[in-house]
């Protein structure tokens, strides 16, 4: 028998791109348990909100996830896609940040390689980078 792959990806730039999002930073504890909404929640959903007008919303999609293990510089955003580097963003604010983050994510998107050099990225990512991680195979 012979299993043919047929792998694809639906966007333009022929490969997958993916916006992780923590959702537990910047969470306020109380006997064990979280109150109320988390700064990273927060941050989630107007970025969720933000990107339904946003050009690459089908291109690029948000992922929540529990941690980063970035929890001391929260709030955490990182982008990821095969054949680029990977970055992780820490000490964004849970307000205000978003449109931001959605357009250094644009920026990465555009490059090839991701490579996002500083003077590029927007005031909100030029400090906050926590790591760039070459892409696997390089
Ligand atoms: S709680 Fe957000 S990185 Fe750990």
């Amino acid at each position: 028998m012979t299993a043919t792959a047929n792998i694809s990806t639906n966007n333009s730039s022929g490969i997958a791109h993916i916006l992780f999002v923590c959702k537990t930073c910047a969470s306020v504890w109380q006997d064990g348990k979280r109150q109320g909404e988390s700064g990273g929640e927060k941050l989630l959903r107007q970025l969720q909100h933000l990107a339904q007008n946003w050009d690459l919303r089908d291109d690029f999609p948000i992922q929540e996830v529990e941690c980063m293990s970035a929890c001391n510089r929260s709030c955490v955003v990182a982008f990821a896609a095969g054949g680029k580097l990977t970055y992780l963003f820490g000490d964004l604010t849970a307000d205000g940040s978003a449109s931001a983050v959605l357009e250094c994510a644009s920026q990465y998107y555009a490059k090839p390689d991701g490579l996002l050099p500083w003077s590029e990225r927007p005031e909100a990512l030029k400090k906050g980078i926590l790591a760039r991680i070459p892409p696997l195979g390089s």
